[in-house]
């Protein structure tokens, strides 16, 4: 397979760079790697090899493409971490985040409004299923979270039912990285040396039908889901359950995508006993799954709470929002709350040049269709990374909208991980880099969700080098000794 300009990115990346410019002078990577190693602490760092790191060096981007320091072409197939939409290197997003530090650089929103994050907060009410139209400015996806936790617990306090505060999780979720989103998120090697909130979240089962018993079938499980959470709201007593929090499609998990009807039933749930629904849009929000928000378009529900972030600017500035709904915002408010203060808050909340990345962003996806893009591009992305299917080292691929997941099987019994299942996500990357493809590696998974804009072409090279990627993975297993090929 030729592998187009991958090592010819050294041309194009000169004249990003040229063009850009930086605040640094351009250096070796060694050098860089040098410092990365010796100074910065990574998200989720294995601290055992703290130090000793190899990362690739980005230096530029265009596109769906990273340029690293060795000047190689590299395809983002994670789209950076869920939230590159329009892709790098958009030079209207630069002008207009550097108008916007001209003008107002930064405002106080502990007690001044702005022009741009009101207009943006409008904006985004009306983007919303229902009557969530009540804007929380937050800087990312886990102070998103964390707001909407801080509010049902607030909301219930000013309801005078203190008791009312168990969350509702799910195993598999992730839902951010402050000590309350953390607490709320539900993939186990994550919490294995991090305190959490353990006494206020309830976690559980994850919906995910790959997983499901043998001989079950998809309605079943899901009904068994589903029961398994109103068994739980029974269990700790509706009148002490505050929240149920759950993605639309479980991202960081796997791409855990429940049965189809399963949201809706929840919902049911939650409204019976009196529970608040948030649904965390903080990946699925924002077209990736072809609509502005997944949870009515998508899911059939109308939640309580919304949290988004990523793709709201297409990371070209860190923001984040927690949107409430009329219903909720109106039994707090009032005469009932004068003098109730919603203590929380931060010094960049509804920062105005991140507001004004997401107009523009929002105006970009608007202006070239993006979400329609993504509708028509889903059947044949998920076609062709179904394809690969056929590798026998793989057990599933699945996916919705432009994100997927591949799931490698080392133990067919399903059941236990191989301490090798912990190493496959990061074997496979490894090969794919070094071929021009970022994956994302998660365990024995690698998950994809690439720049919205990605064309039909660039989803032929990038699932040919994911495919070439885990077969030299699977062969290398094979040569050492470390799996063998099932005999059918
Ligand atoms: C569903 C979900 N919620 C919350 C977060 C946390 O967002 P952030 O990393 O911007 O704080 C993430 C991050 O991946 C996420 O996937």
């Amino acid at each position: 397979m030729k592998i187009k300009e991958f090592h010819y990115g050294g041309l194009i990346m000169n004249k990003i760079l040229e063009s850009s410019g930086s605040v640094i002078d351009r250096q070796s990577t060694e050098n860089l790697r040098n410092k990365d190693n010796q100074h910065y602490l990574h998200p989720w760092e294995d601290i055992g090899s703290f130090g000793e790191n190899q990362r690739t060096v980005a230096v530029g981007g265009k596109g769906i493409y990273l340029y690293d320091s060795e000047g190689n072409r590299l395809i983002d197939g994670p789209g950076g971490m869920w939230c590159t939409q329009i892709g790098y290197g958009r030079k209207e997003m630069a002008e207009v985040i550097a108008r916007q530090i001209m003008r107002t650089p930064y405002y106080s929103p502990f007690n001044l409004t702005n022009d741009v994050s009101a207009v943006l907060a409008e904006k985004l009410a009306q983007m919303t299923p229902g009557d969530l139209n009540t804007v929380f400015f937050t800087t990312g996806g886990s102070t998103a979270v964390d707001s909407a936790l801080r509010f049902v617990s607030f909301y219930n306090n000013c309801k005078g039912r203190p008791e009312k505060k168990k969350i509702i999780s799910r195993q598999d979720a992730y839902h951010g990285s402050t000590y309350l989103s953390a607490s709320a998120s539900g993939k186990t090697r994550d919490k294995n040396f991090q305190d959490t909130a353990a006494d206020i979240i309830s976690f559980i089962g994850s919906p995910n039908p790959f997983r499901r018993p043998v001989g079950m079938s998809e309605e079943e499980f899901r009904d068994a889901k589903v029961k398994e959470l109103e068994d739980r709201i029974l269990e700790l007593g509706p009148a002490n359950v505050a929240a149920f929090i759950a993605e639309p499609i479980l991202a960081s998990g796997g791409v855990v995508i429940p049965p189809a009807g399963y949201h809706k039933m929840c919902l049911d749930i939650c409204r019976k006993y009196d529970v608040l629904y948030i649904s965390d849009e903080v990946v699925t929000g924002f077209g990736r799954l072809g609509h502005w928000f997944a949870s009515e378009k998508v899911f059939d529900i109308v939640p309580d709470i919304i949290t988004c972030a990523k793709g709201m600017t297409s990371g070209y500035q860190p923001l984040g929002a927690c949107i409430v709904s009329d219903n909720l915002i109106a039994e707090i408010s009032g005469n009932t709350g004068k003098g109730t203060i919603f203590s929380n808050g931060y010094t960049y909340s509804g920062h105005p040049v991140a507001c004004a990345a997401a107009l523009k962003n929002i105006e970009i996806m608007e202006q070239e269709k993006i979400l329609e893009h993504v509708r028509e591009t889903e059947p044949y992305f998920l076609q062709k990374v179904k394809e690969l299917e056929d590798i026998p080292i793989v057990g599933n691929v699945r996916g919705q909208g432009l994100m997927a997941c591949v799931e490698c099987l080392l133990d067919p019994d399903k059941q236990s991980s191989l301490a090798l299942d912990y190493e496959m996500g990061g074997r496979i990357d490894k090969k794919c880099q070094a071929m021009g493809l970022i994956v994302r590696p998660i365990i024995n998974m690698n998950v994809m969700s690439p720049p919205l804009i990605i064309t039909r072409e660039q989803i032929d090279e990038m699932v040919q080098i994911l495919r070439r990627g885990i077969e030299q993975t699977m062969d290398q297993l094979v040569k050492d000794g470390l799996w063998e090929m099932p005999v059918h």
